[in-house]
């Protein structure tokens, strides 16, 4: 009876987890759809801790362990949530990523121990439960591997979007890269071949071996060695396939861990036979996947390259910090006089919005001019920010209305018709070096095309650069000027002076 209230929710928490994935989709509906999904989860984890049964172990044991533990995880979940900044958001994003790859990673850990190696060496010799097909142990591996690199990677991408950690480059690194990854598969295929695929009759059935020899069927530790050498090298890789990747390539690595994280979790459901497990994997991983691919878009990369590791990179070449020349400055108040007087204004947001807060002011920015007569809309970039939709969760914090945000493609067409554009903390995303120095790093990703608007004011504090680290050539343009300062304190000041011209 109780397997059956079982069944019945995971499937609920199955559907929620649904329900809540396609309300994410919009940033209306998203805050309701991530309370849904999040009251599948807890549907999941109770109805585990008190329906589960195993077949020969019973109920689970330890609930008090559980108990602390979710306590423990709750407390420093909602702590950390409640203090993160929201400039801070993509690192706990990340932090929060790689957990659910270590999550991954130890199940499988424990998952091998439990099934194949129950005891070594206890003094007398080996002793061994033999519990596993090769299906088991692919699944055990598998998850195992990608949990490891997930986790790894992501501590790397935390401690890189924090400024922790810098891009390392060294030359070989690609072939060491390559390298690496072909060693761990190979040893990953071996492993699984080679691991005996005993019937689950044997269950129960322990095998003492005294005298050194280990017969043919049993585990032999050579592969409990492999099994921790695999778990060394996926870690090892997780680090060194993220390390070199900087310039702006952040963002297809961080959906693409995120990916990562779902199969493992995944391999999971299939291990326990948890639906619930299985659907929530699937949908992270297919999400991830596909956000992937849009990133990749975004950033006009392949998939390929992205999976060696071999982009990215410090600065060179002729954007990395040649001196440009002049630029000029505005003042607020001329600022204010031109975008009264305009027809039409586009925003273009960036990570410094978000830094300054400034989304607030931003919309009354928008509602003032609207008030006037000046249409205004905003340009996404996708990459713009720190984290996938970073604009969008910013600007729809402040109620900004959503048709008012064109993506990339949209937004340059309606460049051409804009009088004003005014740029508020973006810097790589409407770099022209991406079209035009084949030695920039961010060469040949899809940039906000601003210059096509007929006048260019840019907001930032000073001539620093952006997260690529490379000079911009638009500041230098003839058509761009500087509004330098603080992006609330320069918007506050603006929505002043164009309340009085
Ligand atoms: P960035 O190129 O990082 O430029 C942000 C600019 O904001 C900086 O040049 C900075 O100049 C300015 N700024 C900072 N604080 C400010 C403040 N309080 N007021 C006004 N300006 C301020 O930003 P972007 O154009 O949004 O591009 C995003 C970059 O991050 C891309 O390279 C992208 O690849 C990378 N990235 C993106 C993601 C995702 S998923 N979106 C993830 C990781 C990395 P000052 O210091 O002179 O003010």
């Amino acid at each position: 009876m109780s397997a059956h209230i079982l069944t019945i929710g995971y499937l609920l928490a199955s559907v929620t987890f649904i329900t809540g994935l396609k309300m994410l989709s919009h940033p209306e509906t998203a805050r309701r759809g991530n309370a849904i999904a999040a009251a599948g989860m807890a549907l999941a984890i109770f109805a585990t801790i008190f329906l589960y049964r195993d077949e020969l172990t019973g109920p689970l044991a330890h609930k008090g362990l559980i108990f602390a533990a979710l306590a423990i995880g709750t407390l420093t979940g909602i702590l950390a949530a409640k203090k993160v900044k929201m400039t801070a958001m993509p690192e706990m994003v990340s932090l929060f990523n790689g957990m659910g790859g270590a999550c991954a990673m130890l199940i499988s850990i424990i998952e091998f121990n439990s099934h194949i190696y129950l005891a070594f060496d206890l003094g007398t010799g080996y002793v061994f439960t033999q519990h596993v097909s090769q299906g088991e142990i692919a699944i055990i591996t598998i998850g195992l591997i990608i949990g490891s690199v997930s986790f790894a990677g992501s501590i790397v991408a935390w401690g890189k979007l924090n400024g922790r950690f810098r891009d390392k480059v060294f030359k070989g690194q690609r072939i060491l890269n390559m390298l690496l990854l072909a060693i761990l598969l190979i040893a990953t295929g071996v492993f699984i071949y080679f691991t005996p695929a005993l019937s689950k009759d044997y269950f129960g059935t322990i095998m003492t071996f005294t005298d050194g020899s280990f017969g043919d069927s049993g585990v032999v530790p050579g592969q409990v060695y492999m099994f921790y050498a695999i778990l060394a090298l996926a870690l090892l890789y997780g680090v060194m396939f993220v390390l070199p990747i900087g310039g702006a390539d952040m963002p297809v690595v961080i959906s693409l861990l995120n990916s990562f994280t779902g199969v493992a979790a995944a391999c999971g459901g299939f291990m326990y036979n948890n639906k619930a497990m299985l659907t929530g994997g699937i949908l992270v991983g297919a999400a991830g996947t596909l956000l992937t691919i849009l990133m990749c878009k975004a950033m006009n990369r392949s998939l390929l390259n992205v999976l060696l590791g071999a982009f990215g990179g410090g600065a060179t070449g002729a954007a990395a910090g040649r001196e440009q020349g002049n630029y000029k400055e505005i003042s607020v108040a001329d600022a204010a006089m031109v975008m009264s007087y305009a027809g039409k204004v586009m925003i273009v947001p960036g990570y410094g919005l978000a830094v300054a807060q400034a989304q607030h002011i931003c919309h009354e920015l928008e509602k003032l001019l609207n008030d006037k007569g000046v249409a205004v809309d905003y340009a996404i970039h996708p990459v713009a920010g720190r984290m996938p939709g970073h604009m969008n969760v910013l600007l729809a914090e402040a109620d900004v209305a959503y048709d008012k945000l064109a993506e990339m493609e949209a937004a340059n067409d309606m460049l051409k018709t804009t009088d004003v554009v005014l740029i508020l903390g973006a810097n790589d995303v409407v770099n022209p070096a991406a079209k035009s120095d084949p030695a920039s790093p961010i060469y040949g990703m899809p940039i906000l095309e601003v210059e096509l608007a007929k006048t260019v004011i840019v907001n930032k504090r000073s001539m620093k650069p952006g997260y690529a680290g490379i000079e911009n050539e638009l500041f230098f343009r003839p058509k761009t000027s500087m509004l330098f300062g603080d992006a609330k304190k320069v918007l506050q000041e603006l929505v002043a002076a164009i309340k009085e011209c």
